[in-house]
């Protein structure tokens, strides 16, 4: 096998830096902390449990994630479609190892996954792949109507048996709705901003102040 062939990454992406990565987790951690105790959450309960009764600790619910990232390109070691030729492009090598400065301007919850949201700039979304959005299709039917970089997100947490890539199909779901016109059920303000409900379990707190988190763009071998 060419060596090109097999230094083709797991993934590239942004990778918060060690002191970010903590502010960022104790955030989703008071976050859920805080929305497992609330009544309009314990109404719907069921999306998480399927059962009235029972109670629910989101911190337990989901195992949190290590290194914290938001990924660009999953090429799978050059075996992900378009994998090879994303790693040729030039402003791939140009910012490799760059220092960056992540948006992150809201939380959401379903009952797989926990995320953050990320709004990226227009210098990052050049390392965006133009398919990121169409290849949730399947999933999520008008993902290929959204803004490039709507996918764009940092896995916080699964439960059990859940595959991080699934964070991104259930932030799409999300922003499909409300580009349907769906702005979700106003909840409550929280310390943190606005949280809605987007029925099905899916809930999205729209931060007040978004957090800055510096990150570089890399890649993740495994
Ligand atoms: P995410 O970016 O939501 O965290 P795994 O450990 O499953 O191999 O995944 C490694 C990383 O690549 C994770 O960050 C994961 O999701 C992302 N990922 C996995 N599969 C895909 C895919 N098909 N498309 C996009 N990203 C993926």
């Amino acid at each position: 096998v060419p060596l090109e062939e097999t230094s083709i990454p797991l993934f590239y992406g942004w990778f918060l830096v060690p002191a970010v990565q903590e502010k960022v987790r104790c955030t989703s951690m008071d976050f859920l902390k805080t929305l497992d105790t609330l009544e309009a959450f314990k109404k719907h309960l069921t999306d998480f449990t399927g059962e009235a009764e029972k109670e629910v600790d989101l911190e337990q619910y989901f195992s949190a994630n290590s290194g914290l990232h938001c990924t660009t390109k999953y090429c799978d070691y050059g075996k992900a479609e378009g994998a090879k030729e994303y790693a040729e492009q030039t402003v791939v090598k140009e910012q490799y190892c760059s220092a960056s400065e992540l948006s992150l301007n809201a939380l959401f919850v379903t009952p797989r996954t926990v995320g953050a949201r990320v709004s990226l700039t227009e210098n990052q979304l050049t390392l965006w792949p133009s398919d990121a959005e169409k290849e949730a299709e399947s999933l999520v039917p008008t993902a290929a109507s959204l803004p490039a970089g709507s996918r764009a997100h940092v896995t916080l947490g699964c439960a059990d048996g859940v595959e991080p890539v699934q964070t991104g199909y259930d932030l799409l779901e999300i922003l499909a709705l409300q580009q349907e016109g769906l702005t979700g059920e106003l909840v409550e303000e929280m310390e943190l901003g606005s949280l809605a409900y987007f029925g099905k379990g899916r809930w999205l707190l729209s931060l007040r102040e978004p957090i800055s988190a510096k990150a570089c763009f890399s890649s993740y071998y495994g």
